[in-house]
């Protein structure tokens, strides 16, 4: 038996936070045996920035970037032919993906029938993915899991052998979320909501023991962003058009423009609460202190602040707990 431990990395707003530079940071400094996607699938776009290069991932993790055993676990929808071309981009790029890279057998498949489906959603703004009718079959028990896919024979992996009867005697985890909390099928705006776990029970559900969780790493921004179908966001205008352009507020998955708001203390409040989060990084700062406004919602009012220092000062103090830090990063600054 191996002893886990597992470090977690969710977004507390929705979605799009640096998600995807916290885990490549994390894959890089810690001792990780193994880097998983925990849910969703590729509606998700994960960007980093490694040796130079901009990169986006939609689901296979950032171990690979490091030599790190990298798993797409139970969690997630996967759509064959789009994994195998996500593959040969990164083999492509020099990526060296063989060997590292598998799929947990009982991780559910995105069929043509599912994106023909989700195409014609309307009412959700989906990413046309398939997820949403991925997962309905899934938990409708009408799904097709990826040991059942041909394609996908070398690439599957049970995660109860992997992480409980390993031959290493420690197993360490970097759980690596997608979407956010504002997004979740529990706790999000439902139903503005994707179909899957995006919160640290997510990470859990992918065959670890509960107290095996160590860290759990938050992303959150200074302004907020949503992409959908909902009304959302401060009215179109110079500043949201300032924070989108500075921010680079277009949909790493489908290009769209994302609706933009000013960041909302009471919903990350709660999202740090219900994940338990050891450490929050608020990121893209820099672009706030380029737009020069510098405004929070917190309860029922909106406040304004003279500057980025005394934005953050207020913030910190309002999110105070024990055991708990938060770290300011700017845009494409390292952590
Ligand atoms: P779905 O996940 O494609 O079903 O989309 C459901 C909702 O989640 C829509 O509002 C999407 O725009 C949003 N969404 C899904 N994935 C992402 C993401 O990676 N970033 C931001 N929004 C997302
Ligand atoms: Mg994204």
């Amino acid at each position: 038996m191996s002893n886990i431990i597992a470090d977690v990395v969710v977004d507390v707003q929705h979605g799009d936070c640096g998600k995807g530079k916290i885990t490549h940071h994390l894959a890089r400094t810690g001792d990780y045996t193994h880097v998983v996607r925990y849910n969703g699938g590729h509606n998700a776009g994960h960007t980093i920035y490694h040796e130079g290069k901009k990169f986006v991932t939609h689901v296979i993790p950032c171990g690979v970037f490091f030599g790190i055993e990298s798993i797409i676990g139970p969690g997630c929808v996967v759509n064959p032919e789009r994994l195998l071309s996500e593959m040969k981009e990164l083999r492509d790029a020099g990526i060296d993906i063989d060997n590292l890279l598998s799929i947990a057998k009982n991780a559910h498949v995105i069929t043509d029938w599912h994106l023909a489906e989700d195409n014609k959603d309307k009412v959700i703004g989906t990413t046309k993915r398939g997820n949403g009718p991925a997962y309905r079959d899934k938990y409708g028990r009408k799904g097709v899991r990826a040991e059942q896919v041909p394609e996908l024979q070398e690439y599957l992996i049970d995660v109860y052998q992997e992480f409980h009867r390993n031959n290493e005697p420690t197993i360490k985890i970097l759980f690596e979320g997608a979407q956010g909390f504002g997004l979740d099928v529990d706790w999000g705006d439902y139903p503005y909501v994707t179909s899957s776990h995006c919160t640290v029970g997510g990470a859990v559900l992918n065959g670890i023991p509960a107290q095996s969780v160590r860290k759990v790493y938050g992303a959150a921004k200074i302004y907020e962003t949503y992409v959908g179908a909902k009304d959302f966001g401060m009215e179109e205008g110079i500043i949201a058009k300032a924070i989108r352009d500075i921010g680079e507020e277009y949909g790493a998955t489908t290009g769209r423009p994302r609706k933009v708001d000013w960041f909302d203390l009471d919903a990350v409040s709660k999202a740090v609460d219900i994940n338990g989060l050891t450490t929050l990084v608020i990121n893209k700062v820099d672009v706030l202190e380029q737009v020069r406004h510098f405004m929070l919602y917190h309860g029922d009012n909106k406040f304004e602040f003279d500057s980025m220092e005394d934005m953050q000062y207020y913030i910190t103090e309002h999110l105070k707990r024990d055991n708990f830090e938060i770290i300011f990063s700017g845009h494409k600054d390292r952590i």
